[in-house]
Formats: C-alpha cells, sequence, structure tokens
C-alpha cells in the first residue's frame, strides 16, 4: 500500500513560482521537519481552553494541565517500548537538547571516551566533542559500515563510556542494524544512546537501547517537544542539567535538594502544548501502525531513487542496497546543489533541502572530498563566503506523500537537468551560500527577500 490517503494541515496550500502563477507547495523535507497531523491539531486547540501551569498550579485548569502532560510522558514510554521497566521520559525540545542534556548528566571526564560514528548528525558528535574524546566507527563510500568496525571501535581500549549512534542517517536514511549493534555494545558492559530523530517516524524505536532520543517536529507535532527516555538511576543523583524551578524540593540561598526524575530534569515551566501534541502524533502513529507506514515508506523511497537514477547527470549517495527511508539524496554533474533546491522551490513550487544537513564529515565522505578540497571550502567558511560549500540535494517523504508527488518532483528534475535555460537567472548570495532568483516584482522579486534559510549552516 503506498498512498495512506494522510493529508497534513497546509497540505495543499498554493505558493508563488516565479512565472507569476501560484502552485500547491509539495514539501519534499520532512527528514527536517513535517507539518501537522490534523489530529495534532486538533488535540492541541482542543486542550488550548484548559492551557495553564503545569506542576504549579492549585487551580483545576493547571490539574488539567498536569494530567495531559503527565499522560503524555507516559505515552512517550509506551512509544518507545519501556514498559515494565523503571525508565523516565524527559520532555525536552528536541533531539539535540535531548542528547545535550545526556552528554551533561553522564558526569563525562575529559580523558573519557564516547564511541560513536561519522554517520552522526551533529547533534550526537557536538556534545560529546566538548565534554571528553570521541572514537568513530568509519564509513565506506557508499556511507555505511559493518558490524564489525562498531566491534572494532568498542573494542579498543579505553573501554567506551556509551555508544552514541543513530537509528537511521537523516543524510542518506539509512536504517542501521540497530538492535544488532546494541546486543555487540552491551556484550561489552557498553550502555548505547540512540539519536531516533529520522527513526522515529518511520519505524519502533529500538527497545533495549538504554537510552533514546527523538523529537516531535519530525513526527507531525510541531510544537516544539521532544523526548530524552532513559533508566531513572541514571538521572537519581547529580546536578541536573538546567537548575531552576521545578526542579527541587527545597532551595536555601547556599542550599538546593532537587527533586526526583523526572521532574528534576525539567527546570521552567514545562511545554505542555507540545507535550499534547506530542501524544496525539504518537498515537495517531500507533493507529496507522508500522506495517502500513513501512510498505508506503518503501514504495515512495523506490520510487524516488528509481526515477533519480534514470535522469542523467544525477548521481545518488549513500548505499545502493540497503534498508534505507524514503529519502534520496544526490548531486547533479555541473549544477550546485543550492541552485537545484532553489530552482525546485522558485520554479516548481517543490521543498527540498541542500547542503550539508548538518552532518558536515558524512557529507564530506559520501561526496569523496580529499583533504585540500576541505581545506578550501573551510578557509572561504571563514572568511564569511559559503559560495564553495560543498553538499547535495535531499528529498525525504513523509505520511501525506504520495506516488504522485514524487513523479512531480521527477518531472521538475528532468526539466532542471534537460539543458534547457532556467526561466530567470540566478544569483547566489556569499552570506548564505544559497541561490535566489533576479525577478522583476512579485514575490520572489529581490525587494521581496526576507531573512530566509540558509541550508549552509549546519
Ligand atoms: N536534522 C534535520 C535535517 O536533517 C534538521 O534536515
Amino acid at each position: 500500500m503506498a498512498e495512506l490517503g494522510i493529508t497534513l494541515v497546509g497540505d495543499g496550500e498554493l505558493v508563488p513560482c516565479v512565472d507569476g502563477t501560484e502552485r500547491p507547495y509539495l514539501s519534499l523535507d520532512a527528514a527536517a521537519s513535517t507539518g501537522a497531523l490534523p489530529s495534532v491539531a486538533e488535540r492541541v486547540a482542543e486542550f488550548l481552553p484548559n492551557y495553564s501551569s503545569v506542576h504549579r498550579g492549585a487551580g483545576w485548569k493547571s490539574q488539567q494541565a498536569t494530567a495531559e502532560y503527565e499522560e503524555a510522558r507516559a505515552a512517550t514510554l509506551v512509544f518507545a517500548g519501556r514498559e515494565g521497566r523503571d525508565d523516565v521520559a524527559i520532555i525536552c525540545r528536541n533531539t539535540t537538547e535531548a542528547i545535550n542534556h545526556l552528554a551533561y548528566r553522564l558526569g563525562l571526564a575529559a580523558s573519557d571516551v564516547v564511541l560513536t560514528t561519522v554517520v552522526e548528525h551533529h547533534a550526537n558528535l557536538l556534545p560529546w566533542g566538548r565534554l571528553c574524546r570521541r572514537r568513530y566507527v568509519e564509513c565506506g563510500s557508499s556511507g555505511t559500515f559493518d558490524i564489525d568496525a562498531v566491534r572494532a571501535g568498542l573494542d579498543e581500549r579505553p573501554v567506551p563510556r556509551l555508544l552514541a549512534v543513530t537509528g537511521a542517517s537523516n543524510v542518506t536514511g539509512w536504517v542501521l542494524p540497530i538492535d544488532e549493534i546494541i546486543d555487540e555494545a552491551h556484550a561489552r558492559g557498553v550502555p548505547v544512546l540512540v539519536d531516533g530523530a529520522q527513526l522515529a517516524p518511520h519505524r519502533p524505536l529500538p527497545a533495549d537501547a538504554d537510552f533514546v532520543a527523538w523529537s516531535g517536529h519530525k513526527m507531525y507535532a510541531p510544537f516544539g517537544a521532544g523526548v530524552l527516555v532513559g533508566p531513572r538511576t541514571a538521572f537519581a543523583s547529580g546536578d541536573p542539567f538546567l537548575a531552576g524551578g521545578g526542579a527541587v524540593d527545597l532551595v536555601d540561598l547556599d542550599e538546593v535538594v532537587w527533586t526526583d526524575p523526572p521532574e528534576r530534569e525539567e527546570a521552567g515551566s514545562p511545554n505542555v502544548m507540545g507535550a499534547v501534541a506530542l501524544h496525539a502524533a504518537l498515537d495517531a502513529l500507533t493507529t496507522i501502525g508500522w506495517d502500513a507506514i513501512r510498505s508506503h515508506d518503501d514504495a515512495l523511497g523506490e520510487r524516488l531513487r528509481a526515477g533519480l537514477q534514470r535522469i542523467d547527470g544525477v548521481r545518488l549517495l549513500g548505499p545502493a542496497h540497503a534498508d534505507v527511508l524514503p529519502v534520496a539524496t544526490f548531486v547533479i554533474d555541473g549544477m550546485p546543489h543550492a541552485l537545484v533546491a532553489a530552482r525546485l522551490s522558485a520554479e516548481y513550487g517543490i521543498g527540498v533541502r541542500h547542503g550539508c544537513f548538518c552532518a558536515h564529515p558524512y557529507l564530506t565522505r559520501l561526496l569523496g572530498l580529499d583533504d585540500a578540497e576541505v581545506e578550501a571550502y573551510r578557509q572561504a567558511v571563514l572568511q564569511g563566503d559559503r559560495t564553495r560549500m560543498p553538499g547535495a540535494v535531499r528529498a525525504s517523504a513523509g505520511l501525506s506523500t504520495t506516488l504522485g508527488d514524487v513523479d512531480r518532483f521527477l518531472d521538475a528534475m528532468r526539466e532542471i537537468t534537460s539543458g534547457a535555460p532556467a526561466p530567470v537567472t540566478y544569483g547566489i548570495d556569499p552570506h548564505t551560500g544559497d541561490f535566489w532568483p533576479h525577478a522583476d516584482g512579485g514575490p520572489w522579486s529581490t525587494a521581496m527577500r526576507r531573512l530566509g534559510a540558509s541550508c549552509a549552516r549546519g
């Protein structure tokens, strides 16, 4: 089954194109952010009149808001497969915050080693790098590694304090053999954090991971909530990541008694709207079911990649034969990635992401850049010139994407690569590395340009 018949809030909205017409917006950027499911928007709208302080009010509405918040927390534990375990779910903003949170809470010494991989998003690289040493599992030219490479990293000395690994790549969509990886780490007594940001909307989260983090904004709950799940004992003593109100039992001017987890980890007023939205999204995904989601994803992913492969000059990055999410990341001979993305948007109303996707080390490997090339773009960026940033274009599908949407994108790609001149010329902004059409008047005119997205930043 390819079509799930799901429409997200905002699907079909018309957006302006440089030819003066409007087209229905086609988001092929689900790997970055998804629109809201209608059931999420409805649940948020239903809850809004009851909006009140969580954990801090005696009023009826505060009781209701607190109950909704705690029900959402309980739902995240079920979604992560934690029933019957003494785990806690910490509701935070997103995966990045969750991993920073965990990195702080592990009490790492500068000499400690965290084993991670070159496939990771920056969110699962940078938090470790500023606290301790990192050891990397390297990938091959197709962007994958095998279990022997993980074993070798685990067996090196010193024994890593943690294995921090993604469940699926945000660049190539490669779904890692995560259960096998977790088993290998556990066989050596090494706990595992899984970055579940990409996996969570598409596949069940690995229940055996010690810690798992994911985001609402990639799973149809765009109200700013993410989750860190882990054993209660990991948060039972020591300072929380955030210090402040709601995280304490007692405070004097020179004393603090932190409260129990998970509240200990959630200083400040909780994001109850985000939690309600996340809960609704988890319910919706559970109702749709993983089998239906998987067959939808597989059908779209195959159409997307097979279609791109047939276009002259397009080169797909990532593994040719592996378990992958409905994602296609590619480069086009002789055409800057930023220009392709700009043309898809300005001429066709199609939204994709381009650049390095917050995964610079992975992209340099996938693109096969040598040290001199990396140094050249590095020097350019340090001088404020992002025009030389290497990168690729990524199209990623979600629950509401149809085969027809994929075909519309492929038609656009065939036109763009056909050699026919673009209807307008484009200029590149050195500061952002993004292209912008030279259009007279209308929404795409230079005068209308606002502070827009900059894909070059990662
Ligand atoms: N991590 C998100 C992406 O890959 C933002 O686009």
